[in-house]
C-alpha cells in the first residue's frame, strides 16, 4: 500500500437474499474494522435500501453499475440520481462481467464514469486483461485502453479509484501473485503520470481484485502499488471481509 488511504470494497455481485443480506450486515456491523481505510460494500440494487438502513455508517454503499445519463424511459436501468437518493456514494463501472458478459464497450462506460461524477458519486473504476490477452502479451495494452477511455471522458480523478481486476483471476481461486499484481499497478501509475498528470498518479489508489480472500490479501498488501482490493466471493462473508480489510500495511 503506499497512495492515500487503503480502500476496501466489497462487490457482492448478484447473490443474496433478504435473510443473508440481513446475517452479512449484522456481522459487518459487529467486525472491528481498522480506522484508516475506506470500508465500501455494493449490494444488489434491490437490497440497497436494506442495507443503508441497517449498516454502520462507518461503511459506505456503492452501485453496481449506473445508466449512462438522466433516468427516464430506460426500462431495467438504474439512474445516478437513484442511487444518490437511497445512499449511494460510490458506483462500479466497468466491471469485467459487464464488459464481457452484458458487452459494455469503453466509450459508453467512460461516458457513465463522467455522467456519475458529474453528479457527485465516486467512481470505481475497473479494468483488467482476459487470460488470452495476457498469454499473448497484450496485458499492458488491454489496461491501457481501458484506462484511456476512462480518462477521456473524466474531467477530474479526484473520486476515482482505478480497480485492476485481471479477468482470469475473478472467481477462479487463481489470485494474480503480488509481484504480477505490483506489475500492472506500476505501469498503470505510470499511464496516469504520462498521459494525465503526475498528481493524479500519485493520489488515485489502485486497488486489486480476482480471488483475493483472508489468506492472501496481506502478501499483496505488502506492495506498495496495491493501494486497497475489490472483493468478491470473500466479501460475502463478513468476517473474511473484515479480515481484508485490515490487512492495510
Ligand atoms: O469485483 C470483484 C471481483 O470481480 C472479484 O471477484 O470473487 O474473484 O473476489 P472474486
Amino acid at each position: 500500500a503506499g497512495s492515500g488511504k487503503f480502500f476496501v470494497g466489497g462487490n457482492w455481485k448478484c447473490n443474496g437474499t433478504k435473510d443473508s443480506i440481513a446475517k452479512l450486515v449484522s456481522d459487518l456491523n459487529s467486525a472491528s474494522l481498522e480506522a484508516d481505510v475506506d470500508v465500501v460494500v455494493s449490494p444488489p440494487f434491490v437490497y440497497i435500501d436494506q442495507v443503508k438502513s441497517s449498516l454502520t455508517d462507518r461503511i459506505e454503499i456503492s452501485g453496481q453499475n449506473s445508466w449512462v445519463g438522466k433516468g427516464g424511459a430506460f426500462t431495467g436501468e438504474i439512474s445516478v440520481e437513484q442511487l444518490k437518493d437511497i445512499g449511494c456514494k460510490w458506483v462500479i463501472l466497468g466491471h469485467s462481467e459487464r464488459r464481457h458478459v452484458i458487452g459494455e464497450k469503453d466509450e459508453f462506460i467512460g461516458k457513465k464514469a463522467a455522467y456519475a461524477l458529474s453528479e457527485g458519486l465516486g467512481v470505481i473504476a475497473c479494468i483488467g486483461e482476459k487470460l488470452e490477452e495476457r498469454e499473448a502479451g497484450k496485458t499492458f495494452d488491454v489496461c491501457f485502453d481501458q484506462l484511456k477511455a476512462f480518462a477521456d471522458a473524466v474531467p477530474s480523478w479526484e473520486k476515482v479509484v482505478v480497480a485492476y481486476e485481471p479477468v482470469w483471476a475473478i472467481g477462479t481461486g487463481k489470485v494474480a501473485s503480488p509481484q504480477q499484481a505490483q506489475e500492472v499497478h506500476v505501469a498503470v501509475r505510470d499511464w496516469l503520470k504520462k498521459n494525465v498528470s503526475e498528481e493524479v498518479a500519485s493520489k488515485t489508489r489502485i486497488i486489486y481484485g480476482g480471488s483475493v480472500n483472508g489468506g492472501n490479501c496481506a502478501e499483496l498488501a505488502k506492495e506498495e502499488d496495491i493501494d486497497g482490493f475489490l472483493v468478491g466471493g470473500a466479501s460475502l462473508k463478513g468476517p473474511e471481509f473484515a479480515t481484508i480489510v485490515n490487512s492495510v500495511t
